[in-house]
C-alpha cells in the first residue's frame, strides 16, 4: 500500500510491510547471510522466506501462488544473497523467471509489483576497492547488480540504492555486528528515502 494515499489522520496506523527473500545455495556453510537473516527475523512487520530452506536447490519446486501472495502483501521487497561469480544465486534467478510471471508482474494486467520498492542486499568476499573502476573487476557493485535494477524498473518498481557488505569471508564478530546494524537500519528506513539517484 502506498502511504501517500492514506489520509494524514490515519497515517500513523500504516505499518510498512517488508518481505525478505533470502537465497544461499549452501545455507549450512553461510555465516554472513545467516547473520543478516537473523536480523530480519527479529524485525517487526518483516516476513522472511529462505528459498533453499523452502525448496532446497530444486529450481522447479517453487510454490508460485504462495510466493506471489507474499510479494503482494509487501510494500518493500528485499532480496538478500551472496555474490557468487558476480551474479545472482541460481535459485534467485529461477525464482524471478517463474514467480515474476507474465500477466502478474508484466504483460496484460501485470501490475502486481508496480510502485513497490526493491532493496537488494548482498555480501561479497572481495573488498570495496575490487568493486570499482580502478579495481580488479573494473566494475562497481551497482553495475554487477544491473539485472536487478533493470528487472525492478521493467515491472514498475522503485529501486533502492543496493546495500553491499564487502570482505564477508571470515568476517570477525565485530564486522558481522556492523553488517547487522547497517542492515537493521536499512530495514527500518522509510519508504522512498534511499532510492537510487
Ligand atoms: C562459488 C563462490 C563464488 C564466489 N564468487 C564471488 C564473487 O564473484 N565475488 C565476491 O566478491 N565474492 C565471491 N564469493 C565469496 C562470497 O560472496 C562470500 O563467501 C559470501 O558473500 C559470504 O557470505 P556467507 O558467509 O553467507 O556465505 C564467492 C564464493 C563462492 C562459494
Amino acid at each position: 500500500m502506498n502511504p501517500q494515499l492514506i489520509h494524514p489522520t490515519i497515517q500513523k496506523e500504516f505499518n510498512m510491510q517488508t518481505l525478505v527473500i533470502v537465497s544461499h545455495p549452501y545455507p549450512e556453510q553461510s555465516v554472513a547471510i545467516k547473520s543478516l537473516q537473523q536480523i530480519a527475523e527479529q524485525t517487526a512487520d518483516v516476513t522472511v522466506r529462505h528459498l533453499e530452506t523452502l525448496y532446497q536447490n530444486d529450481l522447479a519446486r517453487f510454490d508460485i501462488a504462495a510466493e506471489q501472495k507474499a510479494h503482494e502483501a509487501a510494500d518493500r521487497i528485499v532480496y538478500l544473497f551472496p555474490i557468487h561469480w558476480f551474479n545472482l544465486t541460481p535459485m534467485l534467478k529461477a525464482y524471478l523467471n517463474q514467480v515474476w510471471s507474465y500477466g502478474w508482474s508484466f504483460g496484460p494486467n501485470g501490475t502486481a509489483l508496480k510502485d513497490k520498492e526493491m532493496q537488494v542486499v548482498v555480501t561479497a568476499g572481495a573488498n570495496a576497492l575490487t568493486y570499482s573502476e580502478q579495481g580488479l573487476i573494473r566494475s562497481s557493485m551497482d553495475e554487477v547488480l544491473t539485472p536487478m535494477k533493470a528487472s525492478a524498473y521493467y515491472v514498475g518498481m522503485k529501486y533502492n540504492q543496493p546495500l553491499a557488505f564487502y570482505g564477508a569471508v571470515g568476517a570477525s564478530p565485530e564486522t558481522l555486528a556492523t553488517f547487522q546494524a547497517a542492515f537493521a537500519e536499512r530495514l527500518q528506513t522509510p519508504l522512498g528515502s534511499v532510492l537510487l539517484k
